[in-house]
Formats: C-alpha cells, structure tokens, sequence
C-alpha cells in the first residue's frame, strides 16, 4: 500500500467525510451500543448537511487521508466546544480524529495530528482542548505524549446511551 496522504477537506468532500465518519465511527465504536442508539447517532453526527455546515464555516477546518485512491480517515478541529468552565472563545479544539482499523499504529495518525495543531495555532500558541472516550486508553497516551492533561469529565449522549468523556487540555 502507498504511503497515506493527507490533505485539507474542500466543500466537494461532505460526502466522502460523512461517510469516512460513520464507517471509522462504527468501526471503532460500534459494538458498544445497542443498535439503535447507533443508527440514530450515525443520521446526528454525520448527516451530510452537518459536514457541509462544517466545511462552509471559516473558523473550522477538516482533513481527508486517502490511500491508493481511497478515504481511509480525517480530522476535524475548530473553536472549542467542550463543557468545561475555562473554556473561552480564543481556545481551538481537536474534535475528530480517525483512521480505519489497517491504517493504524503506523504514524499517519500522528502526522494527521501535526497538521491538525499546526492550522489550529497557525496564530501563535493556544490552548487546545480535546474530548476522548475514557476507555479510550491509546488515544489518551498518545495526547498525554504530546502534552495534553486530564481537566475534567463530561456525558457524552450516543442515542439513548451516556458514554463518560475525560477532557484534555494543553497550555
Ligand atoms: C487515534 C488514531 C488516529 C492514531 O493514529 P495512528 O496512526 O494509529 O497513531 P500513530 O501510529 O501515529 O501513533 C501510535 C499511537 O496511537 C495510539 N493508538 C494506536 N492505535 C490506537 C487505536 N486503535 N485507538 C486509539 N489510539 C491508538 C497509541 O497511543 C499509539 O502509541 P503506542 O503504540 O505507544 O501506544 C488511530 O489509532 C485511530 O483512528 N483510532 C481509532 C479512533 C480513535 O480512537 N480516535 C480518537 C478519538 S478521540
């Protein structure tokens, strides 16, 4: 296989990014909800109208990786949104970031990751916030590797289920 590339999202990707969403999501995920909370999160958080709502707005911006002509993952990042009480209108956040399964463990999440906190402080440094699934052990040591700390908790809704979220932060 090719090295993966990776390349900014471009209002003609909402579809490909939704469905490169829902896959890497139910890929990852799925199995640890009842089929219905699922399917009603799939239609939420990866609707094509919510991707191109995210594409169109300048203070967001999206990544595609693709490999030997394919979609294999994406990233997500923009103003943070996370409920923590010191969070301000200045701090970005990493709010999506994933690869299908055989694409793992093999740097391309990392480079992803460079290129997403690059356009995130293309200003100057700030402080970046990302929520991760508690359970979500190798994501946690791969943010703790790159500076970011546990400062809180939340619920985070996937259908009729509450997943519990840890919240990071850097700077
Ligand atoms: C998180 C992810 C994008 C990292 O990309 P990657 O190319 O696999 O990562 P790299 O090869 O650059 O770095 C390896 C590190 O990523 C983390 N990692 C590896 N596989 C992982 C997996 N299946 N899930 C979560 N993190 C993983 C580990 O920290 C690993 O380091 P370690 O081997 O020392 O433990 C990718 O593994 C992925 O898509 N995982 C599933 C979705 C996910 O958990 N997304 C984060 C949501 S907050």
């Amino acid at each position: 296989m090719s090295v993966p590339t990776i390349r900014r999202a471009t209002p003609e990707d909402a579809e490909a990014l939704s469905r490169i969403g829902a896959e890497t999501f139910t890929e990852t995920f799925g199995h640890l909800y009842p089929p219905q909370d699922l399917a009603d999160f799939l239609v939420y958080a990866y609707n094509p109208e919510r991707t191109r709502a995210d594409l169109a707005d300048p203070a967001k911006a999206s990544w595609i990786v693709e490999a030997d002509g394919a979609v294999v993952g994406y990233a997500l990042a923009g103003p943070c949104d996370l409920p923590h009480e010191e969070v301000t209108p200045a701090c970005g956040e990493l709010k999506r970031l994933y690869l299908l399964k055989r694409l793992q463990g093999d740097g391309t999440g990392s480079r992803l990751l460079a290129e997403t906190f690059a356009w995130l402080e293309r200003d100057g440094p700030r402080r970046l916030w990302i929520g991760v699934w508690s359970e979500n052990h190798g994501a946690q040591r791969l943010y703790g590797r790159l500076g970011f700390e546990k400062v809180g908790e939340y619920v985070f809704p996937v259908g009729q289920t509450r997943d519990r979220e840890f919240i990071l932060r850097r700077g």
